[in-house]
């Protein structure tokens, strides 16, 4: 039976140590300001930005919801991005996605200043990241990170591989356990849907970190003993027990993995509360620079 890895625990220590951060900005007449922009009603989408406007408010933070009519065009989110650029109440922002699909996602991404593009999707801060002087983390990946660290997990030389190449998850994730330095100094291989024999792959894992986006995808079998693994699936699965008819699930096989790894974080409570906490860990950073640089 492995340790548990639980995000909501690790999440917990950073937003206490966040606080103080905050207490301190504010003292010196600055408070971190975060502004999401949430365009048309994605019943998922309009869930995350409640949540992250209520995180900002519990932090004592600035916090911003806009919010778009599906009918939005390009040029009116532009305009609203524009402003929230020059906002110097704001410190980060994000535009949710997905965005309706007249609107062009690369473009909007494009459109929001470095500095306070506290998702980290900006091409100039994934290439920041890439060469090891980052402006900001991508919040998922920078969240496993963190659960290893805080856990204790030791990442030196440790074959690291994970499953799935997302632009959100999987290569920015590749890229920062590469890096020199605490946290890192892995060796990284990536497998995906065209990788041949991914098992055999997986099994080499010291540290195995999935998302995939595939119900279960991992079992037993393709997990070495005493493994630690991170699960970063959300899969909505039928469940004729529950009242609601289905059930979240990571892509993890939780029940068997368990009793193979040494370490294993859960789906609910594992990397999911650490997502929004990095968000907030940015937009503070964020927040700090701006204060320097008055
Ligand atoms: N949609 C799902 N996850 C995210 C995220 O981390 N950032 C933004 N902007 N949209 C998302």
């Amino acid at each position: 039976m492995s340790e548990l890895i639980l995000g909501k625990t690790v999440s917990e220590s950073i937003y206490s140590e966040l606080r103080g951060k905050i207490e301190s900005l504010k003292s010196k007449g600055t408070t971190p300001g975060l502004a999401v922009v949430l365009v048309g009603n994605d019943p998922a989408s309009e869930v995350y930005v409640r949540m992250k406007g209520k995180k900002c408010e519990e932090l004592g933070m600035h916090s911003v919801t806009v919010t778009l009519p599906d009918h939005t065009t390009q040029e009116e989110l532009l305009k609203k991005i524009g402003e929230l650029n020059k906002d110097p109440s704001i410190h980060g922002f994000l535009v949710q996605l997905p965005l309706p699909s007249h609107i062009d996602e690369k473009t909007i991404i494009n459109a929001i200043d470095p500095r306070k593009d506290v998702d980290c999707f900006h091409p100039v801060n994934v290439g920041k990241m890439l060469i090891g002087e980052p402006e900001f983390l991508p919040a998922t990946p920078a969240g496993v990170q963190q659960m290893l660290v805080r856990s204790g997990v030791d990442t030196k030389g440790k074959h690291v591989v994970i499953v799935g190449r997302s632009n959100i998850v999987g290569k920015p994730m590749a890229a920062m356990m590469m890096q020199k330095g605490g946290g890192a100094d892995s060796t990284v291989t990536v497998v995906h849907s065209r990788t041949r024999d991914l098992p055999s792959v997986t099994r080499l894992a010291d540290i195995l970190i999935v998302a995939m986006g595939k119900a279960n995808f991992v079992t037993a079998d393709m997990v070495k003993d005493g493994a630690v693994v991170i699960d970063v699936g959300t899969n909505r699965v039928d469940d004729p027990d529950s009242p609601k008819g289905s059930k979240l699930v990571g892509d993890v096989d939780f029940g068997a993995v368990k009793e193979k790894a040494s370490a294993i974080s859960p789906v609910a409570g594992g990397v999911g509360p650490m997502t929004i906490c990095m968000l907030m860990a940015n937009a503070v950073a964020a927040a700090e620079k701006a204060a320097v640089s008055r």
